[in-house]
């Protein structure tokens, strides 16, 4: 109706008078559009993308690819391996950065902060610029808002950025828990940049498994219960359509009414039969057990079945150090992560490994003895923090053993640390720093010769 009656109202108005309206209505919108640039001045030019992440388990790393991969961009970059020399050459980038500890940055990413300013520093005495003012970017930051800092890293390098003169050319985008809604977000922001956009996202594919087995470590023990749990797929299709993970990877579980899925190292390799875990049922001083460990450790019945989502876990793979030697360090359930890489490294060929490894009781809790398999010819250091004779920590052995960290990192060896962030992983590494220096320890960080797996 009301298009009819328009397009009545246009015949009656002379041709001239049309053409010109057109012409009005047409520099209008050039006009328009003119504004709208000028208030968007950011929006980057072609040219080629850098990804950047720093992630500590593996989620902002897997989306760093699947954003590169969807762009057309080279494979992206650990956010400490950025050369500033690419920031500040201009382009566009897009960081994607996860939250660790208490409000702090990845492992992959601590050193990025200090390098800019001296980075900065340098560039604004010398030439007096303005170091990234070519450089566009935008800003993913995965957190958790149960944290006190939820997101603090990822507003800390938006900060930074722009103090070093980047823009962003959107706001920085805050995931909570990998909320699937935040995401698609990011991901059809990045289609506008896209001739032909496919943004079908590949999700990580999700298995039943059975359970076969549950032993009881440390029947006890002063500590929290430890089980190490056997899985085998719940679907019977032999050995040939197994999920595929290696040494290093996650295993992530989710229930309803649990508000985030929960990750484990995973404690075998796909040729050891099962998928195998270490577990501790937590509870807390009032006696209130944790939801996913009581379920894994005392709910689920022998041969029921539940279903876990294999998840990469590329900073704390082995890579290219699989045939170097190996100094695994850990506690408690920690051990999960550093059995995989026990037995992937000696399949691989890996000479020598070195296992340090802490846990409360020498008879209660000695995990390491129960679990290596015997006639391993790894040489392995039990500390144990409760033992009346020789209490002692993780890091104390290591101090202890100064000399010999010190010739195993100069005979090539990488540093893996798995378990406790407090306590055991911020202590080994302040006496890696402590032994090795500052310097040295920077230097393996950035060369994947020291990687960590600390929760
Ligand atoms: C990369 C990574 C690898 C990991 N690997 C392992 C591993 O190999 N093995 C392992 O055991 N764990 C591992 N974890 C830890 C694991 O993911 C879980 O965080 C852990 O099992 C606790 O989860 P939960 O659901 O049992 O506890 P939650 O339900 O999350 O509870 C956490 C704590 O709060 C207490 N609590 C319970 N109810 C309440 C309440 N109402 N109010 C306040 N507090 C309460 C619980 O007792 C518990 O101590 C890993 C974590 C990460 C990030
Ligand atoms: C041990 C631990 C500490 C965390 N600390 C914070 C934090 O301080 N602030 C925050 O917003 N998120 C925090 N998170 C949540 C992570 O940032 C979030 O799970 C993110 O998706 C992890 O990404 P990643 O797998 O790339 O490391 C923490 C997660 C873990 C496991």
């Amino acid at each position: 109706m009301a298009f009819e009656y328009f397009s009545a109202a246009l015949e009656a108005v002379p041709p001239l008078r049309l053409a010109a309206a057109g012409g009005v209505l047409l520099a209008w919108a050039a006009l328009c559009r003119h504004a709208w640039r000028r208030g968007h001045p950011l929006l980057p030019a072609a040219g080629e993308w850098t990804v950047v992440y720093a992630s500590q388990t593996g989620t902002a790393a897997a989306l760093a690819e699947e954003s590169a991969a969807l762009l057309g961009a080279p494979p992206p970059l650990p956010l400490d391996l950025l050369p500033l020399e690419r920031l500040a050459g201009g382009g566009r980038f897009l960081f994607i950065v996860a939250t660790a500890g208490e409000g702090e940055a990845p492992d992959n990413g601590r050193r990025f902060g200090a390098r800019l300013d001296a980075w900065c520093a340098a560039t604004r005495s010398s030439a007096g610029q303005v170091p990234l003012a070519a450089a566009r970017y935008a800003l993913l930051a995965l957190g958790d808002d149960r944290y006190p800092g939820f997101c603090a890293f990822g507003e800390q390098l938006d900060l930074a950025l722009q103090a070093a003169g980047a823009r962003p050319w959107q706001a920085m985008l805050r995931v909570n828990r990998s909320d699937e809604a935040s995401l698609q977000h990011w991901f059809a922001g990045l289609g506008a940049f896209i001739a032909a956009p496919q943004l079908t996202r590949q999700a990580l594919a999700t298995t039943a498994w059975r359970l076969q087995q549950r032993d009881h470590l440390n029947p006890g023990s002063s500590g929290g219960e430890v089980y190490r749990l056997c899985f085998v797929p719940a679907a019977d299709g032999g050995g040939s359509n197994w999920p595929i993970w290696q040494s290093g990877d996650l295993a992530r579980i989710e229930l309803p009414g649990w508000g985030a899925p929960r990750d484990y190292s995973i404690a075998s390799l796909p040729t050891d039969g099962s998928l195998q875990l270490l577990v501790r049922r937590q509870v807390d001083r009032h006696g209130r057990p944790g939801l996913a460990s009581n379920f894994l450790c005392s709910e689920l019945p022998l041969n029921g079945c539940v279903d876990w989502q294999i998840r990469p876990h590329a900073p704390f793979h082995l890579a290219d150090n699989a045939q170097r030697p190996l100094l695994l360090i850990g506690n408690g359930v920690g051990l999960a992560g550093l059995l995989a890489h026990l037995k992937a490294a000696r399949a691989a060929g890996s000479a020598e490994q070195w296992l340090v490894y802490g846990e409360r009781c020498p008879q209660a809790d000695d995990h390491a003895g129960r679990l290596l398999p015997a006639g391993e010819g790894v040489r392995i250091d039990r500390v144990f923090s409760r033992c009346p004779q020789a209490p002692a920590y993780v890091q104390q052995r290591l101090r202890e053993a100064a000399g010999e960290l010190q010739d195993w990192v100069a005979r090539g060896a990488a540093i893996y640390v798995c378990g406790s962030r407090r306590g055991m992983g911020d202590g080994v590494e302040q006496v890696l720093r402590n032994v090795l220096g500052e310097a040295l320890l920077t230097q393996l960080a950035q060369a994947g010769r020291y990687r960590r797996d600390v929760f």
